[in-house]
């Protein structure tokens, strides 16, 4: 997909950071901007900043864990462009750090619902209006190469990333016959405003949770992220994945030896099981009858 002109992108988390980033590269690419945050006052900051540079970002205030609060959005985007929504980014996203055996309940539904469920909530919320449009586009999902890999600090964090890898492999398949796009994109480090993620939690799951708030490890975390990719940066390397397509965004090349370790890693523990090749190949051949079974039903039911 290569034309940005005059399509409205959605774009949550977009008053900081990386969806900020996006705001900005799409706005100058020529797209009608709507960007949906959890937080009014980072909201009107970024209209403000945008607006300096040419963009007319219409702001909505949006939880992206409540389902009928983020389809009234859509609805207030669309009525505001008199346009669909074809450009989607799930870019809104939350961490936490602690001790994995000592997580709450609160720290999974935080956590869960905003990295995964504002996902999923954004893709209930669209894929039918951009299918209905026929106008094709393009949806990004911004996970972390955290979702590469198991993690004893950020488990909670890690596991909700990989399950938007994962759902979103499945509907690039699902979304390339209605000319609609998926891409994921996986940061490493960006500079943005994550460290402090924390304030952005709801009160009614706050209490009791381990989570690491105290002000020096938060300050390390600031210093990190300080270091990292320009946001303007990494939404180009988003723009030139939707121009070509791509299912992953990895531009983050120095993780690419650890990825590349952890999987031959997984890989290895097929060793122990190549006792049998026949009897692989006969269940193989099975799966291969039936895939193409399926398939013929779904195209004649
Ligand atoms: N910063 C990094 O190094 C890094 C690394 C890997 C992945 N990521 C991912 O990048 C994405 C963007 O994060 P960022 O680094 O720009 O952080 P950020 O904190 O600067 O921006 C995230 C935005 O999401 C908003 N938000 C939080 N909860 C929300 C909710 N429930 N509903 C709507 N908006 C909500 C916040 O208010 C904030 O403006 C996230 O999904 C994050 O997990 C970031």
């Amino acid at each position: 997909m290569e034309d940005f002109e005059d399509r409205v992108a959605f774009i949550t988390g977009g008053a900081s950071g990386a969806g900020f980033g996006q705001a900005r590269v799409f706005g100058a690419a020529g797209c009608r901007i709507a960007i949906a945050d959890v937080r009014q006052d980072a909201l009107d900051d970024a209209v403000a900043t945008l607006a300096t540079q040419g963009i007319d970002a219409f702001p909505v205030t949006l939880d992206i864990r409540d389902r009928d609060a983020y389809a009234r959005a859509a609805d207030a985007v669309e009525d505001h462009f008199d346009a669909p929504v074809t450009l989607l980014f799930n870019t809104a996203g939350v961490n936490g750090f602690g001790a994995l055996e000592e997580a709450t309940y609160a720290d999974f539904d935080w956590i869960l619902g905003v990295n995964f469920g504002g996902v999923v909530n954004g893709m209930q919320t669209f894929v039918p209006r951009m299918i209905a449009a026929g106008r094709g586009g393009h949806i990004v999902s911004v996970a972390s190469m955290a979702g590469f890999e198991g993690n004893p600090t950020a488990g909670i964090y890690a596991a909700s990333k990989a399950a938007v890898m994962n759902l979103m492999e499945s509907y690039a398949i699902a979304l390339a016959p209605h000319g609609i796009g998926v891409s994921t994109l996986c940061p490493a480090s960006v500079r943005s405003d994550i460290a402090n993620a924390l304030d952005r939690r709801p009160d009614e799951l706050a209490s009791g949770s381990s989570f690491r708030d105290d002000p020096r490890f938060i300050d390390a975390q600031r210093r990190l992220y300080a270091g990292g990719m320009d946001p303007i940066e990494l939404a180009g390397h988003v723009r030139t994945a939707i121009e070509e397509n791509l299912l992953y965004v990895l531009p983050f090349t120095e993780t690419r030896e650890g990825v590349r370790a952890h999987f031959d890693r997984v890989l290895s523990f097929y060793d122990a099981y190549d006792t049998d090749p026949a009897a692989a190949d006969g269940r193989a051949r099975a799966f291969l009858r039936y895939r193409e079974e399926a398939q013929a039903l779904r195209e004649s039911p």
